[in-house]
């Protein structure tokens, strides 16, 4: 079955980690030392994309038989969470007594300064191994965090390195490969390296078909090149294609583990999704595309072979439905605005507290039902959602 090499060939042990041997020996010193019982202050592994710094982590706690405590995107997202979340995965003890190893991914990220504080109180008490990951150690909001860590850098991967690693990987798998021009191209970058090889050659661009054609070939793709070609022949763009992935994994995988697998395939193309769209770092784009389709294409354990009635995506059923009061809320806050001298925009902030003043502001009853479905929005949760201006205006 199709799975993405980068999580079938991630190393197991620290030896299977190519490339910055020094890094690599002090994280081992580091764990050993917490194994006789000597605290050690957390790792802030860091370097560029794909050069082994999440694989480390996972292949230490597995080498040294810790069980594993991974952060996800919601247990950073505010102080509260981080006490909530965090602070008890560092500190409680594991049930026999043994340790555990926290991992809080990808921390530039993943949250903004106002929740530093939280982090390091959370990182000072800590009784457990700590490993922390980011790009770019430099990140200014990272600055307290960096002084209570031990800073552990990852370089790009040595060409040399690369190709070992490709040619093990071409040959567990049998097949053939120009690992050098591979190796070449990857610049560093391990991760791109192993998906390009699993790729392999770029195939021609196939002739556009029908959208549930193309759902329906990536759910049913038994490789990771069938599964990719699929999601060239959608004859929508990407974001849109994703949708109806996602829409349509519960109704094709009807086997709950199948389900869960894939839906952690597309939280992951979500995360290179929201790094594209913060850094405009295009190269990315693969990623999502890997995850999106073949990852979710392996997270079957057997083939399903009955026929599935594909969804349309509720979301975009959801958009068309609500064009019209959508336009109506729109011309109502435009009117209201011009009457109170402001943008229409800070009037939908507070549309809720306008609804009996319809009539001073002269809307007709498709403005005025608009308006009465929206809900008294409390302030302090508007500042995420002011962030994405479409979602302002409507
Ligand atoms: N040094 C390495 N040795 C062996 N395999 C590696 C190495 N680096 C990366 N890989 C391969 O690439 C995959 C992705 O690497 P990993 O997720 O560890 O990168 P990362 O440094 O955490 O990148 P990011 O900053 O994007 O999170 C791994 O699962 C593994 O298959
Ligand atoms: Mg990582």
């Amino acid at each position: 079955m199709a799975q993405l090499w980068t999580e079938k060939h991630a190393p197991k042990k620290l030896d299977e980690v190519y490339g910055n041997r020094e890094s690599i020996d002090f994280i081992r010193k580091w764990a050993l030392n917490w194994q006789r019982g000597q605290p050690q202050q957390p790792l802030l592994l860091f370097g560029p994309p794909g050069t082994g710094k999440t694989a480390t982590a996972k292949a230490l706690a597995l080498e040294m038989g810790w069980s594993l405590w991974e952060s996800n995107a919601s247990s950073l997202r505010d102080a509260k969470s981080v006490q909530r979340v965090i602070q008890p995965a560092m500190q409680q003890g594991t049930l026999f007594g043994e340790r555990r190893l926290v991992l809080l991914d990808e921390i530039d990220g993943a949250f903004d300064r106002g929740e530093v504080p939280a982090l390091l109180e959370a990182v000072a008490k800590a009784n457990q191994p700590l490993v922390l990951t980011a790009d770019d150690v430099w990140n200014p909001k990272l600055s307290g965090l960096r002084a209570s860590c031990s800073k552990v850098e990852f370089k790009k991967i040595g060409k040399i390195d690369v190709k070992k690693v490709l040619q093990s990987i071409a040959e567990a798998e049998s097949i053939q490969a120009d690992v050098a021009a591979i190796a070449e191209n990857a610049q560093g970058d391990l991760r791109a390296a192993v998906i390009d090889l699993q790729s392999g050659s770029q195939s021609p661009r196939l002739k556009k078909k029908n959208v549930f054609e193309a759902v329906r070939r990536v759910f049913k793709a038994t490789s990771f090149q069938d599964a990719m070609d699929a999601g060239e022949e959608a004859d929508v763009d990407f974001d849109l294609f994703s949708r109806w992935i996602e829409e349509n994994i519960p109704v094709e995988y009807t086997d709950a583990k199948d389900n869960a697998r894939a839906l952690d395939a597309l939280s992951k193309a979500d995360v290179f999704a929201g790094r594209i769209r913060k850094r405009q770092y295009w190269a990315l784009y693969k990623f999502q595309r890997a995850f999106t389709l073949a990852a979710v294409a392996a997270a079957k354990q057997k083939p399903y072979h009955q026929f599935t009635a594909y969804k349309f995506p509720s979301y975009i059923r959801y958009l068309g439905q609500t064009r019209k009061s959508r336009a109506a809320l729109k011309s109502a806050t435009q009117k209201a605005g011009s009457l109170l001298h402001c943008s229409s925009r800070k009037v939908k902030q507070d549309v809720a507290y306008y609804k009996k003043a319809g009539g001073f502001f002269g809307w007709d009853d498709d403005e005025k039902s608009a308006v009465g479905a929206q809900d008294l929005v409390p302030h302090h949760g508007r500042g995420k959602r002011q962030k994405n201006p479409k979602n302002e205006t409507g």
